[in-house]
């Protein structure tokens, strides 16, 4: 496990895009776990940035979106489909046909089909990931089974009122959802996780240092062989001074 802590958040963007794109140095046909909300946006700015500096060839990379809300139109603004695709998919100059986002009809054989996608493009070698207040990943809210697989879930009120911000009001916010099981997320080459902010620091000492729990679905990261920890001060904050070499 590495722990990097970097005050500024563009900084801390650039560090964690050069993690993706050393896996594309490292195969041009890497396959990329795509994380939404707020967090890695300096991430896939700073990932756009160096390709365009470095005429790094993407054309062959594949993407796979941890998730996305049950029923929501692809076409609206706030669906994980837009915003992947406008986030990433056109900043960054991907293959639009390589980059999935899990289907909005959320069925059993949809998730089980999105699985399956996921293992016959080899695997996901490098998977971005974020960190809710309640230690979330993906939208594998406290109790998810860590050998879940891509499922249907409902999402905490906690949760809904986080992504309140996104929508007109949170009576729009979709209530569930279709996310990676943490299990699909365990078997991820490399974990990327970035966590910014204050509000994030206690999830992410528990997930670093506490008990491996299904009550904080990121302590499963402390059975990953290969996670990278991006955080700025705040998300550190909790994290005893040994492990950031403070
Ligand atoms: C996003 C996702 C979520 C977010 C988490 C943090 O695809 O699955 O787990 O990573 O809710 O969201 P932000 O970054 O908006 O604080």
């Amino acid at each position: 496990m590495e722990i990097h802590v970097i005050a500024d958040p563009q900084e801390l963007g650039a560090l964690a895009a050069s993690h993706v794109v050393a896996a594309i140095e490292r195969n041009s046909q890497a396959v990329i776990g795509l994380a939404t909300g707020s967090t890695p946006l300096p991430l896939y700015r700073a990932w756009a940035a160096s390709v365009a500096e470095s005429k790094l060839d993407v054309s062959q990379v594949r993407g796979f979106a941890l998730d996305e809300y049950a029923g929501i139109s692809p076409e609206h603004p706030e669906s994980y489909r837009s915003v992947i695709t406008n986030e990433v998919v056109i900043p960054v100059g991907l293959t639009p046909e390589f980059v999935r986002v899990p289907p909005s009809s959320a069925t059993d054989a949809d998730a089980a089909e999105y699985d399956n996608a996921i293992k016959a493009a080899g695997g996901i070698d490098l998977q971005i990931l974020g960190i809710g207040r309640n230690g979330h990943l993906g939208f594998n809210e406290p109790g998810t089974a860590f050998d879940s697989r891509t499922h249907r879930i409902s999402l905490t009120p906690e949760t809904i009122e986080d992504n309140a911000r996104f929508f007109d009001s949170v009576e729009e916010v979709p209530t569930e959802a279709i996310t990676q099981g943490l299990g699909t997320i365990l078997d991820s080459r490399i974990a990327l996780v970035i966590a910014t902010g204050e509000s994030k620091a206690a999830a992410v000492a528990a997930a670093i240092t506490g008990e491996v729990t299904t009550d904080m679905p990121a302590s499963i990261l402390q059975r990953h062989p290969n996670v990278i920890w991006c955080l700025d001060t705040a998300a550190a904050s909790q994290l005893p001074a040994e492990l950031i070499g403070a």
